[in-house]
């Protein structure tokens, strides 16, 4: 029975995402406001005129080309999916089977997931201290063993830092020379108001990866895109299943990337982020026994004492952050979300009556 499911499948430990109770949510880095009342009317409007029996168009021409236009890029460099998560899964199996998967090391975890659930080679090279920065030489070194996928956050997660330009620079150009694809993961650019689509127009062995999940506040409905060269793109299109992205995705793509008000109230949600983030960050800064990196994003990582304890206690109080404790390089570490004043300010008072505890229990 169990030698029906491949080893590396067997292998695997399920995603490691507690769910947990807790009615402030500042665990995923989601967007804390919702879209604007009259936005979500009138992508219920267009739902409502949708033809929900018939199989959506095989490339969302519509929502490709509002796509193209928001982010001033070519309709036929556009890949739409439903997350950013299963771009990353395409790319693995479009350029990394059979080859090697290069990550930096903490990072996201469903680059090295996918790889290995797949059945690619995965070479992480860790990240310096301080400031989480890149071992140019190391990584050098394994794209020197390659060719394959190199997938690097910039913004970093759960870092949290920008990648310097010219280290990045230098290894777009060695992953090139060796044949690498390279994945730029734009996730939280916006918190950062900076990206690097300028080193990936026009260069076939680039592509930058998109989400909807943070600042464009759609998590719930799955939405993500890939930008790069015309003819990579047609062939990560060939992997992709067909019809993945739904009419109601397509749909939602298509109102909000040219929705005035939804444009505005994004702008928002961002300024907001970016505000919160300083506060948060100085009072983080200000607290004994806590340390917090910077962050260009919509999070903020920080350690403490005992990072077990200080998230279980929290949760008690109804506040719900993430755990990175697990993770190489991230000892004693936790991630909380940008949230509203008001849950940060939560978080924040929480945390404090924590750690005047924490004191206490030793
Ligand atoms: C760096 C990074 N890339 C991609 C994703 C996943 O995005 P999506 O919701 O589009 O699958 C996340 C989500 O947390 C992320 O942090």
């Amino acid at each position: 029975m169990r030698d029906m499911i491949r080893d590396e499948v067997r292998a695997a430990p399920p995603y490691a995402f507690q769910e947990a109770l807790g009615d402030v949510k500042l665990d995923q880095n989601e967007a804390p406001r919702d879209l604007p009342e009259a936005v979500r009317r009138r992508l219920l409007d267009r739902l409502a005129d949708a033809d929900w029996n018939r199989y959506p168009a095989l490339r969302a021409e519509e929502a490709h080309r509002a796509l193209a236009e928001r982010d001033g890029w070519h309709p036929e460099g556009v890949l739409l999916a439903p997350g950013s998560n299963v771009l990353i899964q395409t790319v693995v199996i479009a350029a990394g089977l059979g080859r090697t998967v290069l990550t930096v090391e903490p990072t996201f975890s469903v680059y090295g997931q996918q790889a290995r659930l797949l059945g690619a080679k995965h070479v992480s090279v860790p990240l310096q201290s301080p400031g989480f920065t890149l071992d140019v030489e190391g990584i050098e070194r394994a794209l020197k063993q390659g060719p394959g996928v190199w997938f690097l956050a910039d913004p970093a997660a759960p870092t949290g830092n920008r990648h310097d330009d010219g280290a990045v620079e230098r290894l777009l150009d060695v992953a090139r020379e060796e044949g690498w694809l390279t994945v730029i993961d734009e996730a939280y650019w916006p918190y950062d108001r900076r990206h690097r689509l300028d080193q990936v127009r026009g260069q076939p062995d680039r592509i930058a990866l998109r989400t909807f999940s943070k600042a464009d506040a759609m998590g719930g409905v799955r939405l993500g895109y890939a930008l790069g060269a015309t003819e990579t793109i047609s062939e990560l299109t060939k992997v992709v299943l067909p019809f993945n992205v739904s009419t109601w995705q397509s749909t939602a793509v298509a109102l909000l990337a040219a929705d005035a008000e939804a444009n505005a109230a994004r702008e928002a949600r961002i300024e907001e982020a970016i505000e919160e983030r300083a506060r948060v960050y100085a009072t983080l800064e200000a607290m004994e026994r806590v340390d917090v990196h910077p962050s260009v994003t919509n999070f903020l990582l920080f350690s403490v004492p005992d990072a077990k304890w200080v998230y279980d206690q929290l949760l008690e109080a109804g506040i719900r952050i993430r755990r990175q404790d697990h993770l190489p390089g991230l000892d004693g570490h936790l991630r909380v979300s940008m949230g509203t004043p008001n849950e940060n300010d939560r978080f924040l008072d929480a945390l404090t009556r924590v750690l005047n505890l924490e004191v206490t229990h030793g």
